[in-house]
Parts: C-alpha cells; structure tokens; sequence
C-alpha cells in the first residue's frame, strides 16, 4: 500500500470512530523545555492536564494527526534499517473519551483489517514501585487473539514526559515482521494516567513524582516509515516509496564515500532539512539552528548541493503538506541550502588544501582544522583513504576538543553560555580584552537580573532568550503582563544588592539530568549536552545561593567587579513575552 494511501485510511478510520482530524503542529514546538516536536501528543498537552477543553476545541474528546516528528536523539542510528531524524507519526488520542479496552482494540483492528497486516507480538508493562502490572492490557491483547504478550519495563514500555514535566503512563507496543524477518516496533499506545512533576530523566532516576490524572487519556504514536516498510514487504525504510525517489536521486560517487549507508543519511538529512527550513527554522550557531546547521554541513561534504534534490523531496510531500506546496517556500528552502554551501564548501575546500600541504596530522592538528575549517573527525579521518590520520583516534580528537572548551572559557573568543552574542549582522568577535571583560561583567548581571525577576515577580518567569552586546544586556522572558515601575525599581536593588555583597561565583561540572534536579535554571529553548556546567552565585559567609544556572561562562570571579546595575528599558517583544535592557556602570 502507498504511503499516502495509509495516511488516509489512518485519518479515515479514527474518523469514523469520532476522532477530529488534527493538523500536524510544527516542528517547533510551543513548549519552550522542548526543543523540537518528538511526538504527536506534545500540541495536545494541556488537553490531558485540563488546562484545554477538547470539546470546545475539536467538538469532540478524540484527535487523529499525521504529525511532523524530528528527533535528535536518533541522529547516529541514521543509516540502519530503522532509524531517522525527521518521521511522520500517526497518532490517535483521548482526553477522557476512552481507555484501554478501545485504544488496543482499534490499533489491532487497523493493522490487521484495516491494512492485513499480521502482528508478530506486544509488549505490555511489567509494574514497577510505584505503578503496577498491566495486567489489563495482557488480558485484552489475548482476548483478541495475539498469543504472545511480552513484559518489559520503565525504560521501554513508559512513556514520557516529554520536556520538564507533563503527562505520561505506561504502554503497550505492537511489533511486525519485515521483509529480512526481524521484528521491528511501529506502534506505541500509551496510557496517559499520571501528571510528572519533572523530566523523564528525573523519573526514571527516581528523583520526579507521579501524579494520577483527573481524566486518564490515551496518546499514540506509529512511524509512518516503519509501517510502510512492512506494508510494501521492503526490508529497510529506505526501500518504501517515502524514500525511493529521493535514493535515487542521490550521487555521492565524487565524494569518495559512495555507500550505501551514505545514501541513506543524505536522503534523512534532505527530508529533515527541508522540512526544517519551511517551519521557518534557519542555520545558526545555536538551539535548534545548530542542529540544522550540523544536518546540512553534513550533506555538502558529501559534496552535496543538488537543488534537484530538494525538488525532489518537495514534489514527494507536498500533496499533503501545503507548506511545501508554496513556490516562495520552495524557492527560499533552495536559497538557504545554497547559501550555506556557499558559506561552508570553500571553507571546507580550504581545509582539505590545508589537510593535503600538512601531511600527516596529529590530534591537535585535526582539532585546528576542525577549528578554522569545520572539517570534522571522519573527514579528515576518511580523506585520500586515511593516509593523513594513520594515528589519529576520535578519543585524543575528543580529548583535544574538550580541553579547548576549558580554554574558551577563559576568553578571547567568548561564546557566552546559553546567552547569544549577536549583532544584526550576526556573531559579533569581541576585538580586545577590554571589552572581554565588559561582557563578563554583563553576563553574570543577566544572571543576577534573571534571579532578580523571579524573586520579585514569582517563579513563573521564564527566559525565552538573551543577548549581550558590549554596551548592554537583553533579556527576554515569558511573563502576562507589564512590568510595573516600581517592580523594575526592586528588581535593579536586588541585583544591586547581591553586587555588594560580593557573591561568589563558581562553576561545577555535572550530568544534565543531576543539574536539573539540583534545581539550576536553564534557556530550555537550547538543547544541552550531557554534561554541563552550573554556575553558582553564593555568599560565602552565609552560604545562601542567589542564582544558579546552566551556563558555558565566563563569568566575573566575585559579584564586586561587576559594578552599578541599571534598567535601561522594558517593553513587550512579542505575545507573553517581556524585554528588558539593563547595563552596567
Ligand atoms: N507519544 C507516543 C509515542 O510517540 O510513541
């Protein structure tokens, strides 16, 4: 069967069962802890919590959507049989309309009937302390004819949270054979019965407690890919008629890394790159920019610039996503690819000269190239068949880059933590050490200003974003309303306050997850690794923190050395969100 015939059936049947039919949401998502949309029931949130009315929004208590996906965590699997960034996810929901007896029923009688398709076997929830076996499930699965019911745990069958908190429950997956006879998972149906109070990290590490939910609701999620893989009997996605055509599309012979898994990657990163560029989404050194910046820096050295190959991947989606069916889109998607070629394939050009004149090189050398030219480890690994890096291992590359970043702390070319250094015309390169320092002391003043709002406006305060330019600060923030004179007034004395106090401020390294149960304060819009530094702001007589945040530094060694603190402005930048520029005297 045609992919989009599976799409209209899917739509079509939850349809007929009293689901509204639900456009995809964007890729970005309005969730600011989360930074892309990774699954079909993050538009849905508030509809589980009660914080939205489903019958006032879709006359009825039951969606259906084809959901725009994109998940980062994938990103090194791309190439295998199953695995890619950008999916299409089918997914069914309920707010309080119906539980498991129907949500298992319906996915049986889809995959079998509606497509018939044979269904290998399940999973279901093997209980844990604080949630129990899901014997429910077990008995439905065997009452409708499906033998063999497998138990697995939190780590596989418990969905969610996605983001720093949310709905969640156990699941029960569906799992078909592909044409190389291996099992392969398509269908997630989870049990939405809890509120979490944090992350998915912070619940599987017992550090995030379950709230039971008013309504309990039902989330599903079926990759579009993995289901036409098994219903066109092919034995990888690449092979359905959702990659095909682009496969075919793609000629890497030039490049000297002509394969089969190369193949594969380019046709992942120029579906999720297009789909990127027309949620509006554009390469940048940050946030979600840098993950399209990465997906595209990584077709152009496959030498890959095609706008035939774009074309391609429009013309295969744009029946059923209208944003691609636009010719400005189109035309801007093709400007924005060749741009970026144009910026990073003479620079790369240059470094692999560069690579060809050194010879041999070792790590630090490597690191250098990667540093000025942005070649990355397999290119110089990979280059004129590795005669250049007989030594080279990616853990002295590994080691090198991290002591870099040690380095960059302490200066010249500040990056400053999550706060961006922009100017109109993009990233500025601070000239001299003057003006190092003036931006230091701006930056650990933004964190000051930041824990200045919360104390004086509440903790709902939220950073949406930050940039620093020699002469000033901007924050921006999520709050409802005007900030009113006086509350400017005692946000400028708090943070004047812990200037005179003379903080201390120190930096620890940790484990993402452990710096968010410690309750450090993140710009949840960028995506951090998994080790991260907190900054802290203490008095060390009494040991009381004023401010702790995720942060890449630098930062000024005491509060002391950051002189007067002084708004300048505050106003609204768009809807929800507040702007103030503050400087320093
Ligand atoms: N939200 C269910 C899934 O994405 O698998």
């Amino acid at each position: 069967m045609q992919s989009s015939e599976i799409r209209q059936k899917f739509l079509a049947f939850f349809e007929a069962r009293g689901h509204t039919v639900v456009p995809s949401s964007s890729l970005i998502p309005d969730d600011p802890s989360v930074l892309l949309t990774t699954a079909g029931m993050q538009q849905f949130k508030p509809y589980y919590t009660g914080d939205a009315d489903p019958v006032k929004d879709f006359k009825s208590l039951n969606t259906v959507s084809v959901q725009k996906s994109f998940r980062t965590s994938d990103i090194d699997e791309v190439g295998d049989e199953t695995h890619l960034t950008f999916f299409e996810m089918l997914g069914n929901f309920s707010f309080g309309g119906y539980f498991k007896e129907e949500a298992i029923t319906y996915g049986h009688d889809f995959i079998t009937q509606e497509l018939g398709l044979a269904i290998s076997y399940v999973t279901v929830f093997k209980g844990s302390d604080a949630v129990p076996k899901d014997t429910e499930s077990e008995n439905i699965w065997k009452s409708l004819g499906v033998a063999d019911v497998r138990e697995e745990g939190m780590e596989d069958v418990f969905w969610g949270p996605t983001g720093a908190s949310g709905p969640c429950g156990p699941t029960t997956e569906i799992y078909c054979t592909n044409a190389n006879g291996k099992d392969v998972e398509i269908w997630n149906i989870v049990f939405n019965e809890f509120l979490c109070n944090g992350s998915r990290e912070q619940l599987l590490a017992g550090n995030a407690k379950l709230i039971p939910l008013e309504k309990k609701g039902i989330d599903t999620g079926m990759g579009l890919e993995r289901l036409a893989m098994i219903s066109q009997n092919k034995k990888n996605i690449f092979e359905t008629d959702l990659f095909a055509p682009i496969v075919e599309n793609i000629d890497i012979r030039a490049s000297g890394r002509n394969s089969e898994k190369g193949k594969r990657i380019i046709a992942d990163h120029a579906r999720a790159i297009t789909f990127l560029l027309a949620d509006g989404v554009r390469p940048s050194n940050k946030g979600v920019g840098y993950v399209l910046r990465r997906l595209m820096r990584r077709l152009i050295i496959y030498g890959v610039q095609d706008a035939l190959l774009f074309d391609t991947v429009i013309d295969s989606y744009k029946d059923f996503y209208e944003e691609l069916n636009d010719e400005n889109n189109r035309d801007e998607i093709i400007r924005v690819a060749a741009n970026e070629y144009g910026k990073f394939g003479s620079t790369l050009g240059r470094g692999l000269n560069e690579l060809r004149r050194i010879g041999e090189v070792d790590a630090k050398m490597a690191f250098k190239l990667y540093e000025s030219f942005g070649l990355p480890y397999e290119m110089i690994k990979d280059f004129d068949d590795g005669k250049n890096a007989k030594n080279l291992t990616r853990e002295a590359f590994d080691e090198e880059f991290r002591k870099h970043q040690e380095i960059s702390r302490a200066g010249a070319t500040a990056k400053f933590g999550g706060h961006g250094l922009y100017m109109k015309t993009g990233e500025v390169t601070i000239r001299d050490e003057s003006e190092v320092e003036k931006v230091t002391r701006l930056h650990t003043a933004t964190h000051l200003m930041h824990a200045a709002l919360r104390a004086v406006l509440g903790p709902e305060v939220r950073q949406d974003g930050s940039d620093i330019t020699v002469e000033r600060t901007r924050f921006d923030f999520r709050f409802g309303r005007k900030v009113a004179p006086e509350e400017l007034k005692k946000v400028e004395e708090w943070v004047n306050d812990a200037i005179s106090r003379d903080l201390k401020v120190e930096y620890k390294e940790m484990a993402y997850e452990e710096a968010l149960v410690e309750g450090a304060l993140g710009f949840f819009k960028e995506k951090y690794p998994p080790r991260v530094k907190v900054y802290t702001m203490f008095d060390p007589k009494t040991g009381e923190i004023f401010s702790k945040e995720f942060c890449g530094g630098p930062h000024v060694g005491h509060t002391g050395e950051v002189g007067r603190f002084r708004i300048v402005k505050e106003e609204s930048s768009s809807a929800g969100v507040r702007r103030i520029r503050g400087v320093v005297e």
